[in-house]
C-alpha cells in the first residue's frame, strides 16, 4: 500500500489577474489535506474509490475527460506504462470543494504522488505539478497554474504564469484568519465570467489586472522585509479591485466588513470568489475574537493560521 497527501492552498494576493500574467502570492494550507491510497486489487482493472463524492468506478467506465481518470491516465503515460496493473486508488479529502482552497489540484497531486510511488517510479515535483496542471484545465478551463504549483511544492510562492517557481521568504511571521462563507462556487464560472468581461472591454480590465499585479508586487516586498503593518491596506486595495471584477458577493463582503469591525488589519476574498473563503490579516492576540466575529457574521467555519517560511 502507498499513501500520499497534499495540502490545500490560500491565495494571499493576485487571484484572477494571475490568469492574465500578473504575479500572485499563495501559501499551502496544511490544516486540510487530500489523501490518495493505492493498493493491489484482487481483481483485474484500475478501481477508483472516492467516497466523499460517492464515486466507485473502474477507470475504463469513466470518460477520459473525468479529472480522476485523466490524472491516473496521465501518470501511466508519463511513466510509459502500457499494460495496466490491478490496483485500487482510494481518495479522501478534508478540503471543501469549490471553496477556493485548491481541492481539485490537491487531489491530483496526491494521486500522482501515491500512484507513481506505488509503481516504483516516484515522479519529481516538476512533473507532478505539470500533470496536475493538465487536470486543472479540465476543472477550470484557463487556469494560471498557481494552485498545482503551491500545492505540489507546499511552500509560500511568488507565482507568475509560465515562469519558474519562486519561493516567497516571510521576513516576520504573520497571522491570518480564514473564513468560509459555506457557499460553493466553482472557479471555472468566476474565471469564465471575468474572461467575458475582459473580452468585451480589454483596456478597462487590463488596467484592473495591472492594479492587482502592482499590489502583489508590493505585498511581496512587504512580506519579505517583514514590514507586515503595510500588508492590511494592500489586502483592502486588492479586495476593492476584486469587487470591481464582480467576483465578490454579499456574503464575502459581509465577512470582510465583520473582520474590519472586529479589529482586522485588512481583509479580502481568496481564490475564485463568488463564495468560498475570505482571509483577514489580524494581530495574533485578536485572532480568536475575530474568528468569532466572522462566525457571528455567517461564516460556516474559520481557521487561524500563521504564515511563515517553510
Ligand atoms: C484560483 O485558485 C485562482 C484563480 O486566479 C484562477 C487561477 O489562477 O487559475 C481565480
Amino acid at each position: 500500500m502507498t499513501t500520499a497527501s497534499a495540502p490545500g492552498k490560500i491565495i494571499l494576493f493576485g487571484e484572477h489577474a494571475v490568469v492574465y500574467g500578473r504575479p500572485a502570492l499563495a501559501i499551502p494550507m496544511t490544516q486540510v489535506q487530500a489523501t490518495a491510497e493505492v493498493t493491489k486489487a484482487s481483481r483485474p482493472g484500475i478501481w477508483i474509490e472516492a467516497p466523499d463524492i460517492s464515486l466507485f468506478s473502474d477507470l475504463a467506465s469513466l470518460p477520459s475527460s473525468h479529472p480522476l481518470a485523466a490524472v491516473i491516465q496521465g501518470v501511466f503515460t508519463a511513466l510509459g506504462i502500457g499494460s495496466l496493473p490491478a490496483l485500487t486508488v482510494q481518495i479522501t479529502s478534508t478540503i471543501p470543494v469549490a471553496s477556493g482552497l485548491g481541492s481539485g489540484a490537491a487531489v491530483s497531486v496526491a494521486i500522482v504522488r501515491a500512484l507513481s510511488e506505488f509503481l516504483g517510479h516516484p515522479l519529481p515535483e516538476e512533473t507532478i505539478s505539470a500533470l496536475a496542471y493538465e487536470v486543472e484545465k479540465l476543472h477550470h478551463g484557463t487556469p494560471s497554474g498557481i494552485d498545482n504549483t503551491v500545492i505540489t511544492y507546499s511552500r509560500p510562492v511568488y507565482f507568475v504564469k509560465d515562469h519558474p517557481i519562486e519561493t516567497l521568504q516571510v521576513g516576520t511571521p504573520f497571522t491570518i484568519v480564514i473564513g468560509d462563507t459555506g457557499i460553493r462556487a466553482p472557479t471555472k464560472e468566476s474565471v469564465g465570467d471575468v474572461r467575458k468581461l475582459w473580452q468585451a472591454g480589454p483596456a478597462r480590465w487590463e488596467k484592473v489586472f495591472d492594479g492587482i499585479g502592482e499590489i502583489a508586487l508590493k505585498a511581496r516586498k512587504v512580506i519579505e522585509s517583514g514590514e507586515v503593518q503595510f500588508l492590511g491596506p494592500l489586502m483592502d486595495e486588492n479586495q476593492l479591485l476584486l469587487r470591481e471584477l464582480t467576483v465578490s458577493c454579499p456574503e464575502l463582503d459581509r465577512l470582510v466588513k465583520a473582520a474590519h469591525r472586529s479589529g482586522a488589519l485588512g481583509a479580502k476574498l481568496s481564490g475564485g470568489g463568488r463564495g468560498g473563503n475570505m482571509i483577514a490579516l489580524v494581530p495574533q492576540e485578536k485572532a480568536p475574537a475575530i474568528a468569532e466575529a466572522l462566525m457571528s457574521a455567517g461564516a460556516q467555519r474559520t481557521i487561524v493560521t500563521t504564515v511563515k517560511s517553510n
